[in-house]
């Protein structure tokens, strides 16, 4: 398998390798807090601008804009679920966040994408579930579309980072 995974810890809005940074954002597209607020602060107002042409994304879609003052060309713009017990459609959900990301990288050419960990924050899904659910997604993702060759996590403390390290071995992929 010529795919990759790579686990990074800090700040996504630093990546200056990836040619796409994905936004755990919300249904209106129109920012917010979390990585959504760090994503919009960095790129600079124009993001906001191209946003609200978008007219927002359903839960479990992805749509792309121009990356603006981020080293990364593109950001493409997903929304997570919000989490209640996991029997609300959750992880269909949160698996179609990443799926239609990937989809919507290919597309665009995008080789290399950066992930945060979607719902993780203030959505609440639980950590070590949101990560396996990640990590099996976006592989066999790039299984379907081999355009894209590396997804980028970047994970921002060590708690979401061991639950992205165990999830990745246990799915025996390269890290
Ligand atoms: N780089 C990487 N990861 C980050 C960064 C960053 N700069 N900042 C936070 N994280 P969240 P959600 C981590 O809450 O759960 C927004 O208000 C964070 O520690 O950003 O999908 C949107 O507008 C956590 O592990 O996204 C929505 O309303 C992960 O990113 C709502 O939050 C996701 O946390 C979406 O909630």
């Amino acid at each position: 398998m010529n795919a990759q995974i790579t686990l990074h810890k800090g700040d996504i809005t630093t990546d200056a390798q990836a040619d796409a940074i994905v936004n755990a954002a919300n249904t209106s597209l129109l920012g917010g807090g979390g990585v959504d607020g760090a994503i919009h602060r960095a790129a600079g107002p124009e993001l906001l601008m191209e946003c609200r042409t978008l007219h927002g994304c359903q839960t479990g879609e992805a749509k792309i804009t121009k990356g603006y003052r981020l080293p990364a060309a593109h950001v493409i713009h997903t929304v997570g679920p919000i989490y209640r017990d996991g029997h609300h459609g959750e992880p269909e959900l949160l698996a179609s966040a990443y799926r239609r990301s990937i989809e919507v990288a290919a597309e665009h050419g995008c080789a290399r994408v950066a992930f945060p960990a979607i719902s993780a924050g203030v959505y609440g899904y639980p950590t070590d579930q949101a990560a396996r659910i990640a990590v099996a997604t976006v592989a066999q993702a790039m299984t379907e579309h081999p355009q894209v060759s590396e997804a980028r996590f970047w994970l921002f403390n060590e708690r979401v980072f061991h639950a992205f390290e165990a999830a990745l071995s246990e799915l025996g992929a390269v890290s």
